[in-house]
């Protein structure tokens, strides 16, 4: 039977809230049902991180931010594909499977049962390790911003331990959840936010070896909550969201640390410029709300200017105390908008432009473009231009052309972040395959996409099919070595 194309696809919330079920068998197998073709050239190893387990025994975690990490890896070898997914083993994780219950409070949602009572002065927050797994110097890395990276065994994603990196960062110190490499050196920015009535930001440079070479602590005025940056040669830029932090409820243990956020709409967001040698540079730009930005590059040296672009909320998605995650109303979420910001630092003027009309999340480019030029952006979208919904497309966008290239997974297909994977020795920026993570609640399970890069509208070049779900993740990358 021909399956019949809707063109105005829609879809069910049940559907989506499908998708955010835990995972909690850990999978080794080569994957047998596979629709299409691998492409023989596409060889190396897809690391993925995401919120695998979504509660303890019976009860839920009141976000799926506060999900325990699960690593998925999948390898990619003439042809075939091999899966496998492990939890990250921290101790956290292991008492609560231990207990069956909620031990920890989470930073967005989740309080411990038992009321304030059992909230009130607990300022320790669990460690998910459930952001992003980067594997970088030989070293597998499960990142979660708030805390030191776990090392993994990137073979059997075993758990090792806190990477520590020689003792450069202290227990407890921070480090992002996206780092970001410069495809010339291979060194690896990544940075570390501490915050409270002012906030101190390190700067940190970790080589090709996986040895940080570098590390420059900067105090910043006022609360941060920073969750991406860009790197470009020569700078490193952060934009200071006008966030306040509203501690009390949180100390005396009625809400989550998550809750106790507000965007201040008639703040302005500064946007922090570090020179490599020099002094920060801060500008003020509009106010608006930035998890992720897609690259950043000096457009040119006289006037100086800075290209960023980010994907942009008008106001911070709804963290309410009470609210069940999964009731969401999609049309209230305020909608994530790509945003090309001009920092120009000969006249310290910051000037903005829509670069597409269509809610958008997880931007990715090809990473040897990485703080230089990039042409093309590849983005999770909405089934159509608009109201908000759930991602069910992937979207290229030519930002020298305009032109949009979009496939659509269906009305009950929902889709994680895209991922680029460059063809061996390929010279073209699009030159390769786009793999997603896709939930279809049609069959409760999950499959991973293939798409290539240059014909995104044609549809996917290879459909795995996988024995089972996997909740939706977050972030991941690409190595070209064959691992799990
Ligand atoms: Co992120």
């Amino acid at each position: 039977m021909v399956a019949v194309e809707s063109t105005s696809l829609t879809y069910q919330t049940a559907d989506w809230v499908a998708g955010y079920e835990s995972l909690i068998q850990e999978h080794d197998y080569w994957i047998e049902t596979i629709e299409g073709e691998i492409p023989t050239q596409l060889r190396g190893t897809i690391f993925r991180n995401g919120p695998g387990r979504l509660g303890v025994g019976e009860q839920r975690y009141g976000h799926p931010f506060d999900g325990d990490g699960l690593i998925v890896a999948i390898r990619f070898e003439d042809g075939r594909a091999h899966f496998q997914n492990r939890f990250v083993r921290t101790p956290e994780f292991e008492a609560e499977q231990k207990a069956q219950k909620i031990l920890y409070r989470g930073v967005f949602g989740t309080q411990k049962p038992g009321g304030w009572l059992a909230n009130i002065f607990d300022l320790t927050f669990k460690n998910p390790a459930n952001t992003n797994v980067v594997y970088h110097g030989g070293k597998l890395l499960a990142l979660w911003e708030a805390s030191l990276p776990y090392r993994l065994d990137p073979q059997t994603l075993a758990t090792d331990g806190r990477e520590s990196f020689g003792q450069a960062l202290k227990s407890g110190e921070a480090f992002t959840a996206h780092p970001r490499r410069d495809p010339k050196t291979g060194d690896l920015m990544a940075f570390g936010v501490s915050t409270g009535i002012n906030s101190t930001l390190s700067l940190y440079r970790i080589n090709a070896k996986g040895q940080m070479i570098q590390r420059r602590d900067q105090p910043m005025k006022g609360f941060a909550f920073i969750h991406d940056f860009v790197w470009m040669p020569g700078y490193q830029v952060f934009f200071q969201n006008p966030v306040s932090f509203n501690p009390l409820p949180f100390v005396l243990g009625f809400q989550s640390a998550g809750t106790c956020l507000k965007l201040d709409e008639q703040g302005s967001t500064q946007a922090w410029i570090y020179p490599d040698d020099g002094e920060p540079i801060s500008l003020p730009t509009e106010a608006g709300f930035v998890f992720h930005h897609v690259n950043g590059y000096v457009e040119s040296q006289d006037p100086q200017i800075l290209v960023v672009d980010s994907i942009v909320y008008d106001h911070l998605p709804p963290l309410e105390p009470i609210e069940d995650y999964r009731q969401i109303n999609f049309e209230q979420v305020p909608p994530g908008r790509l945003v090309r910001f001009r920092l120009d630092l000969s006249h310290r003027h910051v000037s903005q432009e829509v670069l597409l009309e269509r809610s958008v999340e997880f931007p990715v480019i090809a990473p040897t473009y990485m703080g230089g030029r990039h042409r093309y952006i590849y983005m999770g979208t909405t089934d159509q231009p608009g109201p908000n919904a759930p991602l069910q497309a992937v979207v290229k966008l030519d930002v020298e052309t305009g032109e949009q290239q979009i496939h659509s997974f269906g009305s009950q297909c929902f889709i994680g972040e895209p991922l680029f994977i460059p063809q061996p020795g390929a010279t073209q920026e699009d030159a390769g395959w786009i793999s997603v993570m896709v939930f279809d609640a049609s069959s409760k399970r999950s499959f991973v996409a293939l798409l290539d890069a240059q014909t995104i509208t044609a549809g996917t070049v290879a459909k795995l099919h996988l024995n089972h779900h996997v909740p939706y993740g977050l972030h991941g990358c690409f190595t070209p070595e064959l691992f799990g």
